[in-house]
Formats: C-alpha cells, sequence, structure tokens
C-alpha cells in the first residue's frame, strides 16, 4: 500500500482517504462518494482495530463481511480497498501508541478508557501508510473527528480532515455496523435516541438555551424507554468538550444510551445564529 501511495503521489494526484471497520452502509458510503468527487484516487481501509476495543468489548463479535464490502465499493467506483491483517499492523514487539490528552477522557473516553488511543494510533498509522490529502470523517462519532483533527494539528500532519453529516435511516436512527445487533423489538427501542434529540432540538427552537433543562428533558424521554439505560447525555464546547451552562454560540448535544447490551451514540451539533438556532444532524 506504501508503495502503491508513492506511486500516486508522483503521478501529482490528490488521494482521499475513508478509514473504516468495514461492514459498510450508506453512512460509509456517503464518505467514499465524498472523496469520489473531491479527490482523483480514493483508498478506503477496512480493518477492525483490536486496540480501541476494550476487554470487555466486542472485538470479537463485530460485523465482518469482507466479500460484500469489496462488492460494495467496486461498484461504487473506490481505486483501493486497503485491509491489513492484525500481525501486519501491530506485529509482534508493537510498542508505540498516540493519545490526545483530556480530550479523549471526555464523553465516549469516560466508559472506553482506551478506545481514543486505538483509534488515534491506527489512524495515524493509516496515515503514514496512505499518505492522503484528505481523510473523510463522519459527524457521526464528532469526538472521534474532534480528537483526530487535534492530532492532525498537533502533530503537524499536513493531512486535511473533512467531516461529513450523519446518515440516518428513514425513521431517524443513525445507521451503525452495531445497529445489526439490535432485535426488531430493541431496533423499535433504539428510536429513542434520535427522539429525544428532536424533542432537544425543538426546545431549543423554542429559545431554550440552559443545559440543564434541555438534558433533564432528554433523560425522563429515554427513563420511559424500558431497554434503554443511558451511558451519558452531555451538552459541550466544541473545543474542549467541556460541559456548558448556557448554548451561546456553538455547543455539541452527544449521549450514548444501552438499548439492551447494544451501546449506540447519536448527536447534533447546535449553531446559535441572530436568526435563531441551526443544527448539523
Ligand atoms: P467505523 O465505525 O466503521 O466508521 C467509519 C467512518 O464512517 C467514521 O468516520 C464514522 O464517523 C463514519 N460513519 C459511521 N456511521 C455513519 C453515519 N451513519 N453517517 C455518517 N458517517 C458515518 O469510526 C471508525 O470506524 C473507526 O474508529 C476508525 C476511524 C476506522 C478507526 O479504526
Amino acid at each position: 500500500m506504501k508503495s502503491v501511495a508513492g506511486e500516486i503521489k508522483s503521478q501529482g494526484k490528490i488521494i482521499g482517504f475513508v478509514p473504516t471497520m468495514g461492514y459498510l452502509h450508506e453512512g460509509h458510503l456517503s464518505l467514499v462518494r465524498n472523496s469520489i468527487q473531491k479527490t482523483n484516487t480514493t483508498v478506503v481501509s477496512v480493518f477492525v482495530n483490536p486496540a480501541q476495543f476494550g476487554p470487555r468489548e466486542d472485538f470479537k463479535d463485530y460485523p465482518r463481511d469482507i466479500k460484500q464490502d469489496i462488492k460494495i465499493l467496486d461498484k461504487e467506483g473506490v481505486d483501493y480497498l486497503f485491509f491489513p491483517d492484525t500481525d501486519e499492523m501491530y506485529p509482534r514487539g508493537y510498542k508505540t501508541y498516540v493519545e490526545v490528552l483530556d480530550l479523549q477522557e471526555k464523553l465516549c473516553g469516560r466508559s472506553r478508557s482506551i478506545h481514543f488511543k486505538g483509534v488515534c494510533t491506527v489512524v495515524l498509522k493509516l496515515f503514514n501508510i496512505i499518505n492522503p490529502d484528505i481523510a473523510f470523517f463522519g459527524q457521526k462519532d464528532t469526538q472521534q473527528a474532534i480528537i483526530l483533527k487535534r492530532m492532525a494539528d498537533d502533530l503537524n500532519l499536513k493531512v486535511k480532515i473533512e467531516i461529513l453529516p450523519i446518515i440516518r435511516d428513514k425513521d431517524g436512527l443513525a445507521l451503525s455496523s452495531r445497529n445489526e445487533y439490535l432485535s426488531s423489538k430493541e431496533r423499535q427501542a433504539a428510536l429513542i435516541l434520535p427522539r429525544s434529540l428532536q424533542k432537544a432540538k425543538r426546545k431549543i427552537e423554542e429559545g431554550e438555551r440552559r443545559t440543564a433543562v434541555i438534558i433533564k428533558k432528554i433523560e425522563e424521554m429515554i427513563g420511559k424507554e424500558p431497554l434503554a439505560k443511558i451511558d451519558y447525555v452531555e451538552i459541550v464546547n466544541l473545543e474542549e468538550l467541556n460541559a456548558i451552562e448556557t448554548i451561546k454560540k456553538r455547543a455539541l448535544l452527544a449521549l450514548a444510551v444501552f438499548i439492551g447490551k447494544i451501546r449506540l451514540i447519536d448527536n447534533i451539533i447546535i449553531e446559535i445564529k441572530k436568526k435563531g438556532a441551526r443544527f448539523k444532524e
């Protein structure tokens, strides 16, 4: 992959890169299509990265279907698929990790302590192998995207990081490879995530700016869903991911909720303008 990327670069082409863990859905494909549109060569990686899963998490059970992924990427017209082995990425004796301090401990970092260290490490390795000009990430994982942007700035990487909107099913549930695990009852219960965000959105549109009031409303709604258990509901600033009391300009409303055993995340980004509130969702 390194020599292929080197050759592409020597032809003066712009490389777009979409890192994934596979089991591809329309969310991944919107990143792929953006890359194809904006660059000359698109590389997609499929690698279920053990370093970002905790010991009690679902690394072994994470859904995988490389044959189907290859078919899908072929159809999209992707130029290269990179799917390395675990041993190739983390050979015996591997010892180097990348951490983005503070940010990695916020939100999802509280219940997934090594997660972002694993994400940053693998993404930096992939950047070094593929040497992309632009890398595409989804707002679905806003904290991940913010941390990776910080890493790219702090480590003087030349790659530009683009963040694209969340792709949702018709009923509002954000697409995720993990939705695959949900029973039909759980799938229905999972709608509490987008619905509670929509409720919060309406409150903000009506003028509510106190985060405690908005969070309480969401907690009440989710509390009524018997299959759901809240991991966190937070409204934070986009720079430090610190909790804020009042929404002033820009804020991230993020939540993580267990539906049965499956942990799902969702978020909206709030922007307060003179004319009223705007949302990226
Ligand atoms: P994965 O969960 O496979 O997601 C790959 C990319 O697709 C991420 O940038 C994610 O934000 C984006 N994505 C997932 N669901 C989306 C949706 N519904 N709408 C829009 N974008 C969506 O995120 C990872 O893999 C890994 O942590 C990775 C970055 C590959 C490092 O291992």
